[in-house]
C-alpha cells in the first residue's frame, strides 16, 4: 500500500460530513452561500470572478510592500520569467479586472466575489494558508451613505444568521494622504522618543510603516500606541464631515459601533472609513469582517480616479462563529427514499422516480435490492419524510405504494394519484 498523502499544513477539505478538525460541513457551506447570494441580490450587487492567479505587482502596487501580507506571507513563483503570486485577498484582483475591462466607463459598479485566498500565516484556529473570502466592492461612489449602507449590509447578515448578539463593529477614519503624511510626522517623532521601548516589529515599522505601530497586538506596546499621537487630531474638516454623516446615520439605522482610533487595517490602500466586525467568542483571530474606503486605488491601478469602499468577510471565521452561536437552517435531506425489491421492479422504480422528481420532489435512491428491513433503516437515517417502494405486487398492478415516514401511514396508488397523495402529505 503506498503511503497516504495529506493535504498542505493550513489548507482544509470541507467534506460532506464534519471531520476531526472542521466543525462544518459542505451542507454548512451551501446553506450560507444560499442565504448570501440572496442577501446581495437585495443590495443590488453583481458578481464578478477573477483568476487566483496574478502578476504579483498588482499586490505590491496595491496592498504595499511593507504590509505583512506583501512582505512576509504570498505565496509567490516564477512562471518563466514573470513573477506570479496566488491572490491574498480579492479587493485587488477585482479592481484590476474593473480597470483592464473598462466596467466603469459609464457607471458606477457594486460588485461582490467570493473565493479561496492565500497567506502563508502560521496556521491555528481561524487563521488558515487557504481561506475564502465573501467580498463586496461599491465603486464610484463618494458619500457616507455608502459606507453606512455597506456596514448596515453586514449587519443584516449577521441577523440572519443569528449572530449579531456576539460581534462590534469598530470604526475609524484614517484621513487623507496630507492629513495622514502630518500625523505620520508627529508618530514618527514620538516613537522615536520611545524607541527605546520599543519591541523588534515596532522598531522596524516605526520605519516602514509607523502607523501600524499603533495596532501592535504585543500588550507591552499598547501603552506606547494609546498615548502616540492621535490621527483624529489631524483630520481636517471634509474627513470630519464624512466621519460625523457616517456616524449619524449609522446611529439613525441603530446600528451599535463603538470608534477605535487605533483601527488602521493591516493593507495600504485605505484612506478615509475603515471599519472591522470582532468577536471575542473565537479567541485571537476575533476579527470576521474588515473593510473601509480606497478612494486612490482605483487610480493607482491605472483607472480614472475612483471613490470606493468595500469589506471582506472570513467565512471560515463566520462559520465558527454560527456553528457555536448562531443558526443556519439546513435541511438537505430528501423528501423521498425510493426502494425497490427484485430486477423486474427497477425500471418501473426508476420511471417512478424521475416523475416525482419532475413534479418537484427530491428523492435519494436506495440503490440496492436489499430486505425491506434494511432499506427502511437507511430511509430513517437520511431524513426522508416519505418512503417510496417497489415490489413485485406494484409492477404487477401498476401501483406504486407510498409510507409516510412521519405518521407510518402506507398506501398503494397509481402514479398520478401517488404525487397527489405526496402533495397532501407535505401540506
Ligand atoms: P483583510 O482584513 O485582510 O481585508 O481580510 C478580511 C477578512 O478575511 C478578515 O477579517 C478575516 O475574517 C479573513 N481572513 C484574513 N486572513 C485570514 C486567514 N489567514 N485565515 C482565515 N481568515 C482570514 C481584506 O482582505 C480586504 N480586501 C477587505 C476589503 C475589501 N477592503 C475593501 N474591500
Amino acid at each position: 500500500m503506498g503511503v497516504k498523502i495529506q493535504a498542505v499544513k493550513g489548507m482544509n477539505d470541507i467534506l460532506p460530513v464534519a471531520g476531526k478538525d472542521s466543525v462544518w460541513t459542505t451542507a454548512d457551506w451551501l446553506a450560507f452561500e444560499e442565504i448570501a447570494h440572496k442577501w446581495l441580490a437585495q443590495y443590488g450587487y453583481k458578481n464578478i470572478r477573477t483568476p487566483m492567479i496574478e502578476p504579483t505587482g498588482l499586490f505590491v502596487r496595491s496592498i504595499g510592500t511593507d504590509t505583512d501580507v506583501v512582505g512576509k506571507e504570498m505565496y509567490t513563483f516564477d512562471d518563466y520569467g514573470e513573477s506570479l503570486s496566488l491572490r491574498p485577498e480579492g479587493t485587488a484582483s477585482c479592481l484590476r479586472a474593473v480597470v483592464e475591462h473598462n466596467l466603469l466607463y459609464n457607471s458606477p459598479q457594486k460588485l461582490w466575489y467570493m473565493g479561496a485566498m492565500f497567506r502563508h500565516e502560521k496556521p491555528q484556529k481561524g487563521r488558515y494558508r487557504q481561506f475564502h473570502q465573501i467580498g463586496v466592492e461599491a465603486l464610484g461612489y463618494a458619500g457616507a451613505d455608502t459606507d453606512a449602507e455597506i456596514i448596515a449590509m453586514c449587519f443584516d447578515l449577521w441577523q440572519k444568521l443569528g449572530i449579531q448578539n456576539c460581534v462590534q463593529l469598530e470604526i475609524n477614519c484614517l484621513g487623507n494622504r496630507e492629513e495622514r503624511a502630518a500625523h505620520r510626522t508627529a508618530l514618527v517623532e514620538y516613537l522615536k522618543r520611545h524607541e527605546n521601548q520599543l519591541d523588534e516589529d515596532s522598531r522596524r515599522r516605526m520605519v516602514t510603516n509607523p502607523l501600524r505601530v499603533l495596532d501592535s497586538k504585543n500588550p507591552a506596546m499598547q501603552e506606547i500606541a494609546e498615548n502616540a499621537p492621535k490621527l483624529s487630531d489631524y483630520l481636517g474638516s471634509g474627513s470630519l464631515k464624512h466621519y460625523n454623516a457616517l456616524q449619524n446615520i449609522l446611529n439613525s439605522l441603530d446600528i451599535p459601533f463603538v470608534e477605535n482610533h487605533r483601527l488602521v487595517r493591516g493593507l495600504d490602500y485605505y484612506n478615509s472609513t475603515v471599519f472591522e466586525w470582532t468577536t471575542d467568542k473565537l479567541g485571537a483571530q476575533g476579527t470576521i469582517c474588515g473593510g473601509g474606503r480606497y478612494d486612490g486605488l482605483i487610480e493607482e491601478l491605472g483607472g480614472k480616479p475612483t471613490p470606493s469602499i468595500g469589506f471582506a468577510i472570513g467565512i471560515e471565521r463566520l462559520l465558527l462563529l454560527v456553528k457555536s452561536h448562531g443558526n443556519l437552517k439546513i435541511d438537505n435531506s430528501p423528501d423521498i427514499y425510493a426502494m425497490y425489491q427484485g430486477e423486474t421492479a427497477q425500471p418501473h422504480l426508476m420511471r417512478a422516480v424521475q416523475n416525482l422528481r419532475h413534479a418537484g420532489f427530491s428523492v435519494l435512491t436506495h440503490g440496492a435490492d436489499q430486505k425491506l428491513a434494511t432499506q427502511f433503516k437507511k430511509a430513517d437515517a437520511s431524513g426522508a419524510k416519505f418512503a417510496l417502494i417497489v415490489a413485485e405486487n406494484e409492477v404487477l398492478s401498476g401501483s406504486l405504494t407510498v409510507k409516510n415516514l412521519q405518521t407510518g401511514e402506507q398506501v398503494s396508488l397509481s402514479p398520478n394519484e401517488v404525487i397527489n397523495q405526496l402533495n397532501q402529505w407535505s401540506m
